[in-house]
């Protein structure tokens, strides 16, 4: 017998869960469902992966900075500025909120904030070289750790003239991410959404990248489970009421292939050199859903 991630425990001891509440009145239910599933086979989260009360919290403090940080972005990002400009306006409102710019030397990551113009898929590093101009789309892509909570999302936005098709691309990259959002629900699993969102890209004419997902957030970074957009349904780690990870399908105008840039070893281009567009939420799935933490 395999051993479940759901030992039971005394139905009057206090909840692992963190919470204060007897086991019986808090997570007694829900362990006996997961493990259900668990039984059948169906890949479901380590407990560490189901927040309490108090991460929630403190999860959700975190993401009110980062959130309005990327609305301060919103705010003054035109033609002309530079993206190390928009770096020096994250890493200016972060720290004044007493937080820390999470991709700061994450790993040797130079600056505090991603910024990926058109054909750059992701982590692309801000330069004062990088000059916005018309017609440019932009991906700003911000994470905050405040009191050791971390919070992730990003935003698109279009300089000037966009030319319709590019215009298009960004608005059904939004709709990915709203798609992945509407199912995201307790009980389903990730692999389901992450399909739903895949079609809605290939319905519009587009690709998603297969290599670079969504993943859990908020104790860590990165936590599991990985979230990928171009999946099967009915495969993929259950969803339970709890769990906190990040919704951004990164959607190509082209073709799906990408390449790591050599110099820096982080930014990602499209191969064939078309747009690409990512919206990015954080999301904490619900007894009936989820609730967008970060966007
Ligand atoms: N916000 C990015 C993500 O969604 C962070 C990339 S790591 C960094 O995972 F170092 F590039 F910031
Ligand atoms: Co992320």
């Amino acid at each position: 017998m395999l051993k479940s991630a759901y030992p039971k425990l005394d139905r009057n001891e206090p909840c692992w869960c963190g919470s204060g509440r007897k086991y019986k009145q808090c997570h007694m239910n829900f362990d006996d469902k997961i493990r259900s599933y668990e039984m059948r086979g169906i890949e479901v989260p380590r407990r560490r992966l189901i927040k309490s009360p108090a991460d929630i919290e403190g999860i959700k403090r975190s993401a009110e900075i980062n959130i309005a940080v990327l609305d301060a972005v919103a705010k003054e990002i035109h033609i002309g500025m530079t993206t190390e400009e928009i770096d020096r306006m994250v890493y200016e409102l972060t720290t004044d909120a007493g937080a820390i710019p999470a991709p700061l030397d994450y790993e040797g990551f130079p600056k505090s904030v991603c910024t990926s113009v058109n054909s750059e898929v992701c982590h692309g590093i801000p330069s004062p070289d990088v000059v916005l101009k018309d017609g440019d789309i932009i991906n700003v892509d911000a994470s905050t750790i405040y009191k050791g909570y971390f919070s992730d999302s990003s935003r698109m936005f279009m300089l000037g003239n966009v030319d319709e098709e590019t215009q298009r691309l960004v608005r059904v990259a939004k709709e990915c991410m709203e798609v992945g959002i509407a199912n995201t629900k307790p009980w389903k699993r990730l692999g389901d959404m992450g399909h739903a969102v895949h079609q809605h890209a290939l319905d519009n004419g587009y690709s998603v990248v297969r290599q670079i997902g969504g993943h859990g957030c908020g104790l860590e970074f990165h936590e599991d489970p990985w979230v990928s957009y171009v999946s099967m349904p009915g495969s993929g780690m259950l969803m339970v009421p709890g769990m906190v990870f990040t919704i951004e399908p990164m959607v190509n105008m082209g073709r799906d292939a990408i390449y790591e840039d050599a110099d820096n070893g982080w930014t990602i281009y499209t191969e064939d050199g078309k747009p690409s567009a990512q919206w990015e939420v954080e999301v904490l799935v619900t007894e009936d859903g989820c609730e967008i933490l970060s966007y």
